[in-house]
């Protein structure tokens, strides 16, 4: 009997495997799928810095470290948010830009107000931001305890926002998308078919990441429980917002299987005929 079940098996697993092949194959254009995770401004400017988020932001990092001590990721990139101290979003830079403010527009009197500036580079609506994330500063570094190890794949660093005049929520354009940051030549070499958006501000640079990925063809899903917003009310609308536009909002718990789905689907259809021949052959 136990020599039935293991030729059962080996029969079984190599038709699952053949027939898997055969669909790729004859789909003709199915393509591997190439997973990667996107770690989003993990920093401690918006943690417990100059810009910390109010609610609990430190919650992501167990999660995102369970996720990348356990997924076997095909890559990681952890974005930085990387300003210069004259930086165009911050508050305190306001004065020395007053030249720009447009004629006739609200001249904000404090943080989160948002300024129409002329220039320098291109008109823009500007969110006031206390100063944050400044380069080379420890308020910039990646969390102490957020892990930057992952199970197989290779692993990138992207900073943006690095332009004084120009602000980058995404971590593939600049908000006047000007320009590209390396993230989605580094995405094509590689041949990732799909990104898992994590980390910090879900309204903010979690969903302009997530929204560029998607207008960018790749399939994006943003994990929800591993992202802290600034304001609960644009949370809201960023989230249904990118569901209108095809992003998937998933929770952790869900990624495992979204990965080794197919891989999954394969095993349970070779146990399932093994079974079915023991059952035939036994009775
Ligand atoms: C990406 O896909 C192309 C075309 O299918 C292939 O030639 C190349 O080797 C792949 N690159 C990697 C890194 O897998
Ligand atoms: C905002 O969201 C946070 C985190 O999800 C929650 O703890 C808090 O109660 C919410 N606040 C309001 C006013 O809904």
């Amino acid at each position: 009997m136990y020599f039935i079940l293991a030729i059962t098996l080996v029969f079984a697993s190599s038709y699952g495997q053949y027939s898997v092949a055969n669909q790729l194959s004859s789909a003709g254009t199915a393509k591997r799928t190439v997973n990667a995770l996107l770690v989003i401004d993990v920093q401690n400017c918006f943690i417990s810095g100059s810009l910390a988020l109010p609610h609990s932001p430190a919650d992501v990092i167990p999660i995102i470290n369970n996720l990348l001590k356990t997924i076997p990721f095909d890559l990681v990139v952890y974005s930085h948010d990387w300003h210069p101290s004259n930086h165009i979003s911050f508050f305190n830079n306001l004065n020395d830009r007053r030249q720009y403010i447009k004629p006739g527009t609200k001249v904000p009197d404090q943080p989160y107000q948002v300024v129409t500036y002329t220039g320098p580079k291109v008109e823009t609506e500007q969110m006031l931001w206390p100063t944050h994330c400044v380069q080379n500063t420890g308020d910039a570094n990646l969390h102490a305890s957020l892990v930057q190890t992952t199970l197989k794949g290779e692993i990138f660093h992207v900073r943006k926002g690095i332009d004084p005049d120009l602000d980058s929520y995404s971590a593939f354009y600049d908000n006047q998308k000007l320009y590209k940051t390396e993230l989605d030549d580094i995405l094509r070499q590689r041949n990732v078919t799909r990104v898992f958006v994590v980390g910090l501000a879900t309204d903010y640079c979690v969903a302009y990441t997530a929204l560029d990925a998607n207008d960018l063809n790749y399939a994006t899903y943003v994990v929800e429980d591993a992202c802290r917003g600034v304001t609960n009310a644009s949370v809201q609308a960023q989230i249904a917002y990118m569901k209108r536009q095809g992003v998937k909002i998933i929770h952790s718990n869900e990624v495992r299987s979204l990965i080794s789905g197919a891989a999954l689907t394969q095993l349970s259809f070779s146990l399932m005929l093994a079974v079915l021949f023991v059952f035939y052959f036994t009775n």
